[in-house]
Protein backbone atom coordinates (compact mmCIF):
# COMPACT_ATOMS: atom_id res chain seq x y z
CA UNK A 1 0.00 0.00 0.00
CA UNK A 2 2.03 3.35 -1.17
CA UNK A 3 1.90 6.04 2.00
CA UNK A 4 -1.23 8.09 0.26
CA UNK A 5 -3.55 5.29 0.80
CA UNK A 6 -2.68 4.26 3.85
CA UNK A 7 -2.93 7.86 4.85
CA UNK A 8 -5.98 7.65 3.26
CA UNK A 9 -7.12 5.13 5.28
CA UNK A 10 -5.74 6.12 8.76
CA UNK A 11 -8.29 9.53 8.03
CA UNK A 12 -11.01 7.01 7.68
CA UNK A 13 -10.49 4.86 10.15
CA UNK A 14 -10.03 7.09 12.75
CA UNK A 15 -13.38 8.68 11.25
CA UNK A 16 -15.11 5.52 11.92
CA UNK A 17 -13.40 5.59 15.50
CA UNK A 18 -14.97 8.60 16.50
CA UNK A 19 -18.32 7.94 15.14
CA UNK A 20 -18.56 5.03 17.50
CA UNK A 21 -18.21 7.46 20.89
CA UNK A 22 -17.74 5.46 23.75
CA UNK A 23 -17.76 2.34 22.34
CA UNK A 24 -20.75 0.23 20.55
CA UNK A 25 -21.70 -1.25 24.08
CA UNK A 26 -22.55 1.97 25.65
CA UNK A 27 -24.58 2.96 22.25
CA UNK A 28 -26.93 -0.41 23.02
CA UNK A 29 -27.17 0.91 26.94
CA UNK A 30 -27.77 4.72 25.58
CA UNK A 31 -30.73 3.22 23.13
CA UNK A 32 -31.78 0.33 25.46
CA UNK A 33 -32.80 3.62 27.69
CA UNK A 34 -34.93 4.50 24.62
CA UNK A 35 -32.63 7.81 24.11
CA UNK A 36 -30.91 8.47 20.71
CA UNK A 37 -26.87 9.08 20.42
CA UNK A 38 -25.80 12.55 19.91
CA UNK A 39 -24.92 11.71 16.38
CA UNK A 40 -28.03 10.32 15.93
CA UNK A 41 -29.98 13.46 17.58
CA UNK A 42 -27.93 15.65 14.66
CA UNK A 43 -29.04 13.86 12.14
CA UNK A 44 -32.47 14.31 12.96
CA UNK A 45 -32.36 17.92 13.97
CA UNK A 46 -30.31 19.17 10.49
CA UNK A 47 -31.08 19.10 7.10
CA UNK A 48 -29.98 16.08 5.46
CA UNK A 49 -26.41 16.14 4.07
CA UNK A 50 -25.45 19.82 5.88
CA UNK A 51 -23.78 18.62 9.27
CA UNK A 52 -20.35 19.68 9.40
CA UNK A 53 -18.71 18.60 12.14
CA UNK A 54 -15.72 20.61 14.02
CA UNK A 55 -13.43 18.95 16.57
CA UNK A 56 -13.58 15.15 15.65
CA UNK A 57 -10.22 13.86 17.11
CA UNK A 58 -10.28 16.63 19.99
CA UNK A 59 -9.26 14.36 23.19
CA UNK A 60 -8.83 15.38 27.08
CA UNK A 61 -5.63 16.33 28.35
CA UNK A 62 -6.08 14.49 31.92
CA UNK A 63 -3.53 12.04 32.91
CA UNK A 64 -5.17 11.74 36.70
CA UNK A 65 -6.42 8.99 37.32
CA UNK A 66 -5.11 6.81 34.93
CA UNK A 67 -7.05 9.16 32.33
CA UNK A 68 -4.61 9.29 30.11
CA UNK A 69 -5.29 5.47 29.11
CA UNK A 70 -8.69 6.68 28.25
CA UNK A 71 -9.13 9.13 25.72
CA UNK A 72 -11.99 8.62 23.10
CA UNK A 73 -12.07 11.27 19.91
CA UNK A 74 -14.41 13.74 20.16
CA UNK A 75 -14.46 14.05 24.29
CA UNK A 76 -18.28 13.88 24.70
CA UNK A 77 -19.25 16.42 22.66
CA UNK A 78 -19.99 16.51 18.94
CA UNK A 79 -19.89 20.39 17.93
CA UNK A 80 -20.38 22.11 14.15
CA UNK A 81 -23.00 23.52 12.08
CA UNK A 82 -25.62 22.94 9.53
CA UNK A 83 -28.96 24.34 8.21
CA UNK A 84 -32.35 23.56 9.80
CA UNK A 85 -34.85 23.92 7.07
CA UNK A 86 -32.31 26.06 4.99
CA UNK A 87 -31.12 28.23 7.45
CA UNK A 88 -27.21 28.22 9.33
CA UNK A 89 -27.38 26.85 12.43
CA UNK A 90 -25.21 26.12 15.25
CA UNK A 91 -25.39 22.66 17.24
CA UNK A 92 -23.34 21.03 19.71
CA UNK A 93 -24.27 17.60 21.29
CA UNK A 94 -23.21 15.83 24.27
CA UNK A 95 -22.29 12.48 23.84
CA UNK A 96 -23.50 10.44 27.03
CA UNK A 97 -21.39 7.27 25.87
CA UNK A 98 -18.27 8.99 26.81
CA UNK A 99 -17.33 9.98 30.27
CA UNK A 100 -21.27 10.45 30.69
CA UNK A 101 -21.18 12.86 28.73
CA UNK A 102 -19.22 14.92 31.09
CA UNK A 103 -17.57 18.35 30.70
CA UNK A 104 -13.96 18.26 30.57
CA UNK A 105 -11.87 21.58 29.71
CA UNK A 106 -11.40 20.23 26.10
CA UNK A 107 -15.65 19.24 25.91
CA UNK A 108 -16.13 23.31 27.03
CA UNK A 109 -13.43 24.42 24.37
CA UNK A 110 -15.04 23.07 21.89
CA UNK A 111 -18.80 24.23 23.19
CA UNK A 112 -16.93 27.78 23.07
CA UNK A 113 -15.46 27.68 20.13
CA UNK A 114 -18.99 26.87 18.46
CA UNK A 115 -20.80 29.54 20.80
CA UNK A 116 -18.33 31.87 19.35
CA UNK A 117 -18.76 31.28 15.48
CA UNK A 118 -22.54 31.16 15.86
CA UNK A 119 -22.06 34.51 17.76
CA UNK A 120 -19.77 36.31 15.36
CA UNK A 121 -21.65 35.01 12.26
CA UNK A 122 -24.98 35.93 13.64
CA UNK A 123 -27.06 32.41 13.51
CA UNK A 124 -28.76 30.53 16.30
CA UNK A 125 -27.11 28.67 19.03
CA UNK A 126 -29.24 24.88 19.68
CA UNK A 127 -27.38 22.99 22.56
CA UNK A 128 -28.74 18.72 22.81
CA UNK A 129 -27.56 18.15 26.55
CA UNK A 130 -27.21 15.27 28.03
CA UNK A 131 -24.52 15.04 30.54
CA UNK A 132 -23.24 14.39 34.41
CA UNK A 133 -21.91 17.39 34.59
CA UNK A 134 -18.35 18.34 35.81
CA UNK A 135 -15.82 15.78 34.70
CA UNK A 136 -14.97 14.91 37.97
CA UNK A 137 -11.29 13.68 37.43
CA UNK A 138 -10.76 16.87 35.93
CA UNK A 139 -10.93 19.36 38.91
CA UNK A 140 -11.12 23.03 38.31
CA UNK A 141 -10.79 23.06 34.54
CA UNK A 142 -13.59 21.44 34.44
CA UNK A 143 -15.34 24.57 36.35
CA UNK A 144 -13.94 26.51 34.51
CA UNK A 145 -14.83 25.44 31.21
CA UNK A 146 -18.71 25.82 32.48
CA UNK A 147 -17.95 29.61 33.30
CA UNK A 148 -16.41 29.56 29.83
CA UNK A 149 -19.68 28.52 28.47
CA UNK A 150 -21.74 30.84 30.99
CA UNK A 151 -19.90 33.91 29.59
CA UNK A 152 -20.51 32.93 26.04
CA UNK A 153 -24.30 32.20 26.86
CA UNK A 154 -24.50 35.69 28.53
CA UNK A 155 -22.76 37.58 25.88
CA UNK A 156 -25.09 36.13 22.88
CA UNK A 157 -28.22 36.82 25.27
CA UNK A 158 -30.52 38.83 22.95
CA UNK A 159 -28.20 38.54 20.44
CA UNK A 160 -28.93 35.07 18.72
CA UNK A 161 -31.31 32.58 19.77
CA UNK A 162 -30.31 30.16 22.31
CA UNK A 163 -32.30 27.18 22.77
CA UNK A 164 -31.57 24.34 24.82
CA UNK A 165 -32.81 20.77 24.86
CA UNK A 166 -32.05 18.40 27.98
CA UNK A 167 -32.08 14.79 26.42
CA UNK A 168 -30.67 13.04 29.69
CA UNK A 169 -29.47 13.83 33.25
CA UNK A 170 -28.47 17.76 33.38
CA UNK A 171 -26.91 17.96 36.90
CA UNK A 172 -24.94 20.62 38.85
CA UNK A 173 -23.38 23.35 36.59
CA UNK A 174 -24.82 21.53 33.57
CA UNK A 175 -28.04 23.27 33.88
CA UNK A 176 -26.83 26.81 34.67
CA UNK A 177 -25.42 27.01 30.76
CA UNK A 178 -29.43 26.21 29.54
CA UNK A 179 -31.04 28.18 32.13
CA UNK A 180 -29.41 31.50 30.54
CA UNK A 181 -30.75 30.26 27.22
CA UNK A 182 -33.75 31.63 25.68
CA UNK A 183 -35.75 28.33 25.53
CA UNK A 184 -35.71 25.20 27.19
CA UNK A 185 -37.15 21.61 26.02
CA UNK A 186 -37.08 18.54 28.47
CA UNK A 187 -38.19 14.85 27.35
CA UNK A 188 -40.62 12.97 29.73
CA UNK A 189 -39.09 10.65 31.89
CA UNK A 190 -35.90 10.64 30.22
CA UNK A 191 -34.42 13.74 31.20
CA UNK A 192 -33.75 15.91 34.43
CA UNK A 193 -32.34 19.01 36.00
CA UNK A 194 -31.52 19.56 39.13
CA UNK A 195 -28.64 21.84 41.30
CA UNK A 196 -28.05 18.83 43.37
CA UNK A 197 -29.73 15.73 43.03
CA UNK A 198 -31.72 13.20 44.95
CA UNK A 199 -29.03 11.84 47.37
CA UNK A 200 -27.96 15.40 48.37
CA UNK A 201 -31.19 16.51 48.96
CA UNK A 202 -31.61 13.17 51.29
CA UNK A 203 -28.87 14.61 53.08
CA UNK A 204 -29.11 17.88 54.02
CA UNK A 205 -33.08 18.31 54.02
CA UNK A 206 -34.14 14.64 54.55
CA UNK A 207 -36.63 14.96 51.82
CA UNK A 208 -36.70 11.14 49.84
CA UNK A 209 -37.20 12.53 45.96
CA UNK A 210 -37.05 10.56 42.88
CA UNK A 211 -35.15 12.07 39.97
CA UNK A 212 -38.03 12.17 38.75
CA UNK A 213 -40.08 14.12 40.93
CA UNK A 214 -37.13 16.30 41.73
CA UNK A 215 -36.14 17.93 38.53
CA UNK A 216 -37.89 15.84 35.30
CA UNK A 217 -40.34 17.20 32.52
CA UNK A 218 -43.36 17.72 34.42
CA UNK A 219 -41.80 19.21 37.39
CA UNK A 220 -39.82 21.46 35.42
CA UNK A 221 -42.93 22.29 32.85
CA UNK A 222 -45.50 22.83 36.05
CA UNK A 223 -44.21 23.72 39.20
CA UNK A 224 -41.32 25.97 38.68
CA UNK A 225 -41.58 26.68 34.95
CA UNK A 226 -38.20 26.29 33.83
CA UNK A 227 -38.58 24.31 31.12
CA UNK A 228 -40.92 26.11 28.36
CA UNK A 229 -41.37 22.93 26.72
CA UNK A 230 -42.10 19.07 27.27
CA UNK A 231 -41.88 16.58 24.36
CA UNK A 232 -42.90 13.01 24.95
CA UNK A 233 -39.95 12.01 23.17
CA UNK A 234 -36.55 12.90 21.65
CA UNK A 235 -38.32 12.99 18.01
CA UNK A 236 -40.67 15.42 18.89
CA UNK A 237 -38.49 17.40 20.89
CA UNK A 238 -35.83 17.42 17.88
CA UNK A 239 -39.41 18.99 16.00
CA UNK A 240 -40.43 21.41 18.33
CA UNK A 241 -36.78 22.86 18.20
CA UNK A 242 -37.29 23.58 14.48
CA UNK A 243 -40.75 24.76 14.69
CA UNK A 244 -39.70 27.32 17.50
CA UNK A 245 -37.05 28.43 15.08
CA UNK A 246 -39.09 28.98 12.26
CA UNK A 247 -40.70 31.82 14.15
CA UNK A 248 -37.48 33.42 14.84
CA UNK A 249 -34.83 35.57 12.59
CA UNK A 250 -31.13 34.80 12.66
CA UNK A 251 -30.06 37.40 15.16
CA UNK A 252 -31.03 40.57 16.78
CA UNK A 253 -30.53 43.02 13.45
CA UNK A 254 -32.66 40.15 11.67
CA UNK A 255 -36.35 40.37 10.86
CA UNK A 256 -38.12 36.90 11.23
CA UNK A 257 -38.86 35.31 7.89
CA UNK A 258 -42.43 36.35 5.84
CA UNK A 259 -44.25 33.53 5.06
CA UNK A 260 -45.90 32.96 1.95
CA UNK A 261 -50.00 34.02 2.43
CA UNK A 262 -52.57 33.95 -0.17
CA UNK A 263 -55.20 35.66 1.57
CA UNK A 264 -58.42 34.67 0.67
CA UNK A 265 -59.89 38.12 0.68
CA UNK A 266 -62.61 37.06 3.32
CA UNK A 267 -60.48 37.67 6.75
CA UNK A 268 -63.98 37.99 8.39
CA UNK A 269 -64.36 34.75 11.23
CA UNK A 270 -67.67 34.83 12.51
CA UNK A 271 -66.61 32.47 15.51
CA UNK A 272 -65.28 35.18 16.97
CA UNK A 273 -68.55 37.24 17.65
CA UNK A 274 -69.60 34.32 20.04
CA UNK A 275 -66.98 33.64 21.80
CA UNK A 276 -67.29 35.97 24.86
CA UNK A 277 -70.09 35.12 27.64
CA UNK A 278 -73.38 37.25 28.38
CA UNK A 279 -72.27 37.12 31.65
CA UNK A 280 -69.00 38.54 32.06
CA UNK A 281 -67.89 36.50 35.14
CA UNK A 282 -68.51 33.51 32.87
CA UNK A 283 -64.82 31.95 31.51
CA UNK A 284 -63.91 31.20 28.00
CA UNK A 285 -60.67 29.64 26.69
CA UNK A 286 -58.55 32.41 25.16
CA UNK A 287 -57.21 29.94 22.84
CA UNK A 288 -60.45 29.90 21.05
CA UNK A 289 -59.83 33.65 20.21
CA UNK A 290 -56.31 32.74 19.11
CA UNK A 291 -56.89 30.61 16.90
CA UNK A 292 -59.66 31.91 15.10
CA UNK A 293 -57.21 35.40 14.49
CA UNK A 294 -53.98 33.44 13.15
CA UNK A 295 -53.09 31.69 10.39
CA UNK A 296 -54.43 28.93 10.69
CA UNK A 297 -52.35 26.07 13.06
CA UNK A 298 -49.97 28.65 13.86
CA UNK A 299 -49.93 28.96 16.98
CA UNK A 300 -46.97 27.11 19.34
CA UNK A 301 -47.45 27.93 22.45
CA UNK A 302 -45.01 28.00 25.28
CA UNK A 303 -44.95 27.55 29.00
CA UNK A 304 -48.60 25.56 28.19
CA UNK A 305 -48.94 24.13 32.22
CA UNK A 306 -47.17 26.79 34.20
CA UNK A 307 -48.93 29.81 34.91
CA UNK A 308 -51.68 28.75 32.68
CA UNK A 309 -53.67 31.92 33.29
CA UNK A 310 -51.57 34.00 31.39
CA UNK A 311 -51.11 32.21 27.61
CA UNK A 312 -47.85 33.37 25.35
CA UNK A 313 -46.59 31.98 22.27
CA UNK A 314 -45.72 32.65 18.91
CA UNK A 315 -47.52 32.50 15.84
CA UNK A 316 -48.47 33.72 12.39
CA UNK A 317 -50.71 36.34 10.88
CA UNK A 318 -51.28 37.42 7.26
CA UNK A 319 -47.80 35.08 7.28
CA UNK A 320 -45.75 37.12 9.72
CA UNK A 321 -44.48 36.06 12.49
CA UNK A 322 -45.56 37.20 16.31
CA UNK A 323 -45.90 36.85 19.77
CA UNK A 324 -49.36 36.21 21.33
CA UNK A 325 -49.50 37.18 25.43
CA UNK A 326 -53.13 36.28 26.68
CA UNK A 327 -54.77 36.74 29.39
CA UNK A 328 -56.92 33.19 30.20
CA UNK A 329 -60.15 33.70 31.58
CA UNK A 330 -60.74 30.07 31.62
CA UNK A 331 -57.45 29.78 34.27
CA UNK A 332 -58.20 31.99 37.57
CA UNK A 333 -60.24 34.36 35.31
CA UNK A 334 -57.33 35.16 33.98
CA UNK A 335 -55.92 37.02 36.90
CA UNK A 336 -52.36 38.58 37.03
CA UNK A 337 -50.43 36.59 39.91
CA UNK A 338 -46.32 36.63 40.46
CA UNK A 339 -45.99 33.24 37.78
CA UNK A 340 -47.95 34.88 35.06
CA UNK A 341 -46.40 38.21 35.40
CA UNK A 342 -42.75 37.10 35.42
CA UNK A 343 -43.87 34.45 32.42
CA UNK A 344 -45.45 37.07 30.27
CA UNK A 345 -42.34 39.61 30.91
CA UNK A 346 -40.17 36.78 29.35
CA UNK A 347 -41.60 36.32 26.74
CA UNK A 348 -42.08 39.66 25.74
CA UNK A 349 -38.32 40.65 25.93
CA UNK A 350 -37.81 37.75 24.08
CA UNK A 351 -39.76 38.94 21.08
CA UNK A 352 -38.25 42.56 21.82
CA UNK A 353 -35.05 40.97 21.66
CA UNK A 354 -35.75 39.28 18.35
CA UNK A 355 -37.93 41.68 16.14
CA UNK A 356 -40.76 39.87 16.71
CA UNK A 357 -44.24 41.92 16.50
CA UNK A 358 -46.65 41.55 19.82
CA UNK A 359 -50.37 41.17 19.75
CA UNK A 360 -52.03 41.18 23.46
CA UNK A 361 -55.40 39.88 23.99
CA UNK A 362 -56.83 41.33 27.27
CA UNK A 363 -59.42 40.02 29.43
CA UNK A 364 -58.00 40.72 33.00
CA UNK A 365 -59.78 41.83 36.47
CA UNK A 366 -56.31 43.34 38.09
CA UNK A 367 -53.37 41.74 39.92
CA UNK A 368 -54.00 38.69 42.58
CA UNK A 369 -54.58 39.88 46.07
CA UNK A 370 -53.47 38.11 49.07
CA UNK A 371 -50.93 38.14 51.63
CA UNK A 372 -48.98 34.88 49.54
CA UNK A 373 -48.38 37.17 46.83
CA UNK A 374 -47.59 40.48 48.13
CA UNK A 375 -45.19 38.71 50.46
CA UNK A 376 -43.64 36.83 47.82
CA UNK A 377 -43.63 40.38 46.04
CA UNK A 378 -46.31 40.30 43.82
CA UNK A 379 -45.10 44.53 43.41
CA UNK A 380 -41.71 43.77 42.02
CA UNK A 381 -43.02 40.22 39.49
CA UNK A 382 -45.63 42.60 38.01
CA UNK A 383 -43.49 45.10 37.24
CA UNK A 384 -41.31 42.86 35.37
CA UNK A 385 -44.37 42.76 32.82
CA UNK A 386 -44.79 46.23 33.13
CA UNK A 387 -41.08 47.33 32.86
CA UNK A 388 -41.12 44.51 29.62
CA UNK A 389 -44.04 46.01 27.53
CA UNK A 390 -42.71 49.90 28.16
CA UNK A 391 -39.37 48.68 27.10
CA UNK A 392 -40.20 47.15 24.12
CA UNK A 393 -39.73 49.05 20.79
CA UNK A 394 -41.51 46.00 18.16
CA UNK A 395 -44.72 46.50 17.19
CA UNK A 396 -47.27 46.32 19.51
CA UNK A 397 -51.25 45.94 19.29
CA UNK A 398 -53.66 44.94 22.23
CA UNK A 399 -57.25 43.57 21.87
CA UNK A 400 -59.58 44.18 24.56
CA UNK A 401 -62.23 41.25 24.59
CA UNK A 402 -63.85 41.82 27.99
CA UNK A 403 -62.13 43.35 31.14
CA UNK A 404 -59.47 46.04 31.70
CA UNK A 405 -59.03 46.66 35.30
CA UNK A 406 -56.84 48.42 37.53
CA UNK A 407 -53.53 48.19 36.94
CA UNK A 408 -53.71 45.64 34.59
CA UNK A 409 -55.36 47.70 32.16
CA UNK A 410 -51.87 50.06 32.30
CA UNK A 411 -49.62 46.93 32.08
CA UNK A 412 -51.22 44.85 29.41
CA UNK A 413 -49.75 46.87 26.52
CA UNK A 414 -51.93 49.98 27.06
CA UNK A 415 -51.84 53.18 24.52
CA UNK A 416 -49.77 55.05 27.62
CA UNK A 417 -47.03 52.85 27.69
CA UNK A 418 -46.24 52.66 23.65
CA UNK A 419 -48.35 50.01 22.53
CA UNK A 420 -49.01 51.30 18.63
CA UNK A 421 -52.66 50.63 17.85
CA UNK A 422 -55.46 49.50 20.86
CA UNK A 423 -58.64 48.04 19.64
CA UNK A 424 -61.24 46.93 21.99
CA UNK A 425 -64.51 44.33 21.37
CA UNK A 426 -67.80 46.09 22.28
CA UNK A 427 -67.79 43.70 25.11
CA UNK A 428 -64.91 45.60 26.68
CA UNK A 429 -65.32 46.55 30.68
CA UNK A 430 -62.35 49.55 31.25
CA UNK A 431 -62.28 50.63 34.49
CA UNK A 432 -60.37 50.57 37.95
CA UNK A 433 -62.57 47.91 39.09
CA UNK A 434 -65.37 45.87 38.70
CA UNK A 435 -68.55 47.36 39.44
CA UNK A 436 -69.32 45.96 42.45
CA UNK A 437 -66.12 46.57 44.26
CA UNK A 438 -66.51 50.17 42.69
CA UNK A 439 -70.37 50.67 43.96
CA UNK A 440 -69.35 49.41 47.60
CA UNK A 441 -66.51 51.57 48.07
CA UNK A 442 -67.87 54.98 46.78
CA UNK A 443 -71.45 54.35 47.66
CA UNK A 444 -70.74 53.05 50.90
CA UNK A 445 -72.75 55.59 52.82
CA UNK A 446 -75.62 55.49 50.61
CA UNK A 447 -76.09 52.08 50.91
CA UNK A 448 -75.71 51.37 54.82
CA UNK A 449 -78.27 54.40 54.81
CA UNK A 450 -81.11 52.69 52.17
CA UNK A 451 -83.75 50.15 53.88
CA UNK A 452 -83.03 47.49 51.11
CA UNK A 453 -78.51 47.25 50.81
CA UNK A 454 -79.31 44.80 48.19
CA UNK A 455 -81.38 46.54 46.02
CA UNK A 456 -79.26 49.58 46.19
CA UNK A 457 -76.10 48.32 45.57
CA UNK A 458 -77.44 46.67 42.47
CA UNK A 459 -78.79 49.90 41.51
CA UNK A 460 -75.59 51.75 42.01
CA UNK A 461 -73.19 48.66 40.81
CA UNK A 462 -75.71 49.14 37.53
CA UNK A 463 -75.13 53.04 37.83
CA UNK A 464 -70.83 52.02 37.61
CA UNK A 465 -71.35 49.23 35.01
CA UNK A 466 -73.56 51.88 32.80
CA UNK A 467 -70.67 54.42 32.90
CA UNK A 468 -67.53 52.15 32.57
CA UNK A 469 -68.60 48.53 31.62
CA UNK A 470 -67.90 49.63 28.41
CA UNK A 471 -64.61 50.70 26.08
CA UNK A 472 -66.31 53.84 24.89
CA UNK A 473 -65.09 56.35 27.70
CA UNK A 474 -61.43 55.00 26.68
CA UNK A 475 -62.61 55.27 23.47
CA UNK A 476 -63.72 58.58 23.69
CA UNK A 477 -59.80 59.89 24.78
CA UNK A 478 -58.20 57.94 22.64
CA UNK A 479 -56.80 55.36 24.43
CA UNK A 480 -58.52 52.76 22.52
CA UNK A 481 -57.95 53.33 18.48
CA UNK A 482 -61.25 51.81 17.59
CA UNK A 483 -63.57 49.39 19.12
CA UNK A 484 -64.55 47.14 16.16
CA UNK A 485 -66.71 43.84 15.56
CA UNK A 486 -65.09 40.87 16.87
CA UNK A 487 -65.19 39.53 13.50
CA UNK A 488 -63.55 41.83 11.53
CA UNK A 489 -60.34 41.46 14.26
CA UNK A 490 -57.97 39.42 12.22
CA UNK A 491 -58.98 41.61 9.03
CA UNK A 492 -58.28 44.62 11.49
CA UNK A 493 -54.91 43.20 12.71
CA UNK A 494 -53.42 41.92 9.51
CA UNK A 495 -53.42 45.43 8.35
CA UNK A 496 -52.22 47.03 11.54
CA UNK A 497 -49.38 44.78 11.61
CA UNK A 498 -48.61 45.27 8.13
CA UNK A 499 -49.00 49.27 8.52
CA UNK A 500 -46.56 48.82 11.58
CA UNK A 501 -43.54 46.53 9.53
CA UNK A 502 -41.19 49.85 9.26
CA UNK A 503 -41.87 50.81 12.95
CA UNK A 504 -38.72 52.47 14.32
CA UNK A 505 -38.24 53.43 17.65
CA UNK A 506 -34.99 53.85 19.66
CA UNK A 507 -35.22 53.53 23.62
CA UNK A 508 -32.92 56.62 25.57
CA UNK A 509 -29.28 55.35 25.31
CA UNK A 510 -28.27 53.70 28.38
CA UNK A 511 -25.41 50.44 29.52
CA UNK A 512 -28.86 48.68 30.10
CA UNK A 513 -31.94 48.80 32.23
CA UNK A 514 -32.59 47.64 35.54
CA UNK A 515 -35.37 45.90 35.29
CA UNK A 516 -37.05 44.97 38.98
CA UNK A 517 -35.64 41.04 39.20
C1 LIG B 1 -16.89 11.68 34.98
C2 LIG B 1 -18.83 10.51 34.77
C3 LIG B 1 -19.56 11.58 35.35
C4 LIG B 1 -18.84 12.73 35.73
C5 LIG B 1 -20.95 10.03 34.87
N1 LIG B 1 -19.73 9.58 34.50
N2 LIG B 1 -20.85 11.24 35.41
N3 LIG B 1 -17.53 10.60 34.57
N4 LIG B 1 -17.51 12.75 35.52
N5 LIG B 1 -19.47 13.79 36.25
C6 LIG B 1 -19.44 8.32 33.84
C7 LIG B 1 -19.60 7.10 34.74
O1 LIG B 1 -18.42 6.86 35.45
C8 LIG B 1 -19.89 6.02 33.72
O2 LIG B 1 -18.68 5.65 33.12
C9 LIG B 1 -20.67 6.73 32.65
O3 LIG B 1 -20.38 8.12 32.81
C10 LIG B 1 -22.17 6.54 32.79
O4 LIG B 1 -22.53 6.84 34.13
P1 LIG B 1 -23.50 5.87 34.98
O5 LIG B 1 -23.46 6.34 36.37
O6 LIG B 1 -23.16 4.46 34.69
O7 LIG B 1 -24.88 6.20 34.29
P2 LIG B 1 -26.31 6.37 34.95
O8 LIG B 1 -26.59 5.25 35.89
O9 LIG B 1 -27.25 6.57 33.81
O10 LIG B 1 -26.23 7.70 35.83
C11 LIG B 1 -25.97 8.92 35.22
C12 LIG B 1 -25.73 10.03 36.27
C13 LIG B 1 -24.62 9.54 37.27
C14 LIG B 1 -27.03 10.26 37.03
C15 LIG B 1 -25.34 11.28 35.55
O11 LIG B 1 -23.50 9.06 36.52
C16 LIG B 1 -24.16 10.64 38.17
O12 LIG B 1 -24.80 10.91 39.18
N6 LIG B 1 -23.01 11.26 37.85
C17 LIG B 1 -22.42 12.27 38.68
C18 LIG B 1 -23.22 13.55 38.62
C19 LIG B 1 -22.53 14.66 39.34
O13 LIG B 1 -22.53 14.68 40.60
N7 LIG B 1 -21.81 15.54 38.57
C20 LIG B 1 -21.02 16.56 39.13
C21 LIG B 1 -21.98 17.73 39.31
S1 LIG B 1 -21.19 19.07 40.07
P3 LIG B 1 -18.47 4.21 32.41
O14 LIG B 1 -17.00 4.13 32.16
O15 LIG B 1 -18.98 3.19 33.37
O16 LIG B 1 -19.27 4.26 31.14
C22 LIG B 1 -20.97 20.11 38.85
C23 LIG B 1 -20.32 21.34 39.30
C24 LIG B 1 -20.24 22.37 38.22
O17 LIG B 1 -21.33 19.92 37.74
C25 LIG B 1 -20.49 23.72 38.79
C26 LIG B 1 -20.31 24.79 37.77
C27 LIG B 1 -20.96 26.06 38.22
Amino acid sequence: MNLYVERINNLLQKREEASLGGGQKRIDSQHSKGKLTARERIHFLLDEGSFEEVGMFVTHRTSDFGLDEEKYPGDGVITGWGTVNGRLTYVYAQDFTVFGGSLSETHAEKICKIMDLALKNGAPMIGLNDSGGARIQEGVVSLGGYADIFYRNTLASGVIPQISAIMGPCAGGAVYSPALTDFIMMVENSSYMFVTGPNVVKTVTHEEVSAEELGGASTHSTKSGVTHFSCANEIECINSIKQLLSYMPQNCEDDPALWEYESTGNEIREALDSIVPQNANQPYDIRDVINNIIDEGSFFEVHQNYAENIVVGFSRIGGRSIGIIANQPAYLAGVLDIHASTKGARFVRFCDSFNIPLLVLEDVPGFLPGTDQEWNGIINHGAKLLYAFCEATVPRITVITRKAYGGAYCVMNSKHIGADMNYAWPTAEIAVMGAKGAAEIIFKKEITAADDQYQKLAEKEREYSDLFANPYRAAERGFVDEVILPNETRHKLIKAFKMLENKAVKNPRKKHGNIPL
